[in-house]
């Protein structure tokens, strides 16, 4: 008992988040109303985000986002994040940030919105002492032209706010190395890289985002222990695999987190990191997800805080920042 207390008190450090994915159904909620939008057919009758598959659940996130419109609403949406976060015991977070969803690519919106998003970071970062950095994020299924918006939005942007480019949405469309040119556009702007890969393509996925994408960070990634000679291959290559076992068990991957591959993974020697996706789509939090693990697999404060560690050194973030986080 007393080691789950101090698991759940571990500063934990998060890498994989989405920020349109975070926001609490209250919010979005209130928020449709606000605007008039009737979002009834997303929610259960005890308020929750609802849906059948991973295709139907990014319809529904599309839809949840569709009322978060200006600037300031992804300023209070912030502020929303990162007030659970914190609650959670996160003290840094990676949060992805779509232009697709802030201003559709234009490099001038895109700038209004990151001015908003990233003041209200500032003002929880001095209230709650959670520091948060930007990944720009390109969407698989609105293909590869919009993403080379984005990505031109991230090279733009780039900085020591913005401090990376990725990639999520629908696993099943194309192949990683169809979005080449976007990545490289952003890793000539000195970000660091990362695309979901490994979460509902096998692989062969895994294998294209480090031989075509060149990423240093794989989202999920889990599915790789399919095969392990490219198990192999990310440990000696040092890639991090950023993890979210309650979303891969909500979403049907696996049944129970006893049958999630993160700790074999771990024991084979790969960088493994915990984070949460989407947090209330799938009924979670970074403390929840620390607090399954330990049960799962009798792992200790001392694990989970070798994981918290392996995060912040894989984080995206310059190394001063590492260091005043630490
Ligand atoms: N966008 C939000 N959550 C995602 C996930 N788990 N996989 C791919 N794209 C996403
Ligand atoms: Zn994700």
């Amino acid at each position: 008992e007393e080691q789950l207390d101090r698991i759940a008190n571990l500063p934990k450090v998060e890498l994989h988040l989405h920020h349109e994915g975070a926001a609490p159904p209250d919010f979005i909620r209130q928020m449709a109303a606000a605007k008039g939008v009737n979002l009834s057919h997303i929610f259960d009758a005890e308020g929750r985000y609802k849906y059948r598959d991973f295709t139907h659940f990014l319809q529904v996130y599309e839809a949840a986002t569709s009322v978060l419109k200006t600037p300031e609403d992804f300023a209070k949406l912030t502020t929303a994040v990162l007030e659970q976060s914190a609650e959670a015991g996160v003290v840094y977070s990676e949060t992805f940030l779509s232009p697709d969803f802030c201003g559709g690519g234009d490099v001038g919106a895109w700038r209004e919105y990151l001015h908003a998003i990233r003041e209200a970071a500032t003002d929880a970062e001095q209230r709650l002492g959670i520091t948060l950095r930007g990944v720009v994020t390109c969407i698989r299924h609105f293909g590869p032209e919009q993403a080379k918006r984005s990505a031109l939005c991230a090279a733009e942007t780039a900085g020591d706010w913005i401090v990376g480019f990725g990639m999520g949405g629908d696993e099943g469309r194309g192949h990683q190395g169809d979005f080449a040119y976007a990545f490289d556009m952003a890793r000539e702007s000195g970000l660091h890289l990362t695309t979901h890969a490994g979460e509902f393509g096998g692989p062969a996925s895994v294998r294209e985002a480090i031989q075509d994408l060149h990423v240093t960070r794989i989202g999920h990634g889990v599915r790789a222990i399919e095969d392990l000679r490219l198990v192999d291959n990310i440990v000696d290559q040092g890639i991090t695999l950023e993890v979210c076992p309650g979303s891969n068990i909500r979403l049907g991957l696996y049944s129970t987190m006893r049958h999630h591959p993160i700790a074999k993974l771990r024991e084979r020697g790969v960088k493994v990191t915990v984070s949460t996706d989407d947090p209330p789509f799938f009924g979670t939090t970074m403390k929840d997800e620390y607090l399954n693990l330990a049960r799962a697999f009798g792992w200790d404060e001392e694990v989970l805080n070798d994981i918290a560690r392996t995060s912040l050194e894989a984080a995206f973030c310059d190394a001063a920042t590492r260091d005043r986080v630490a």
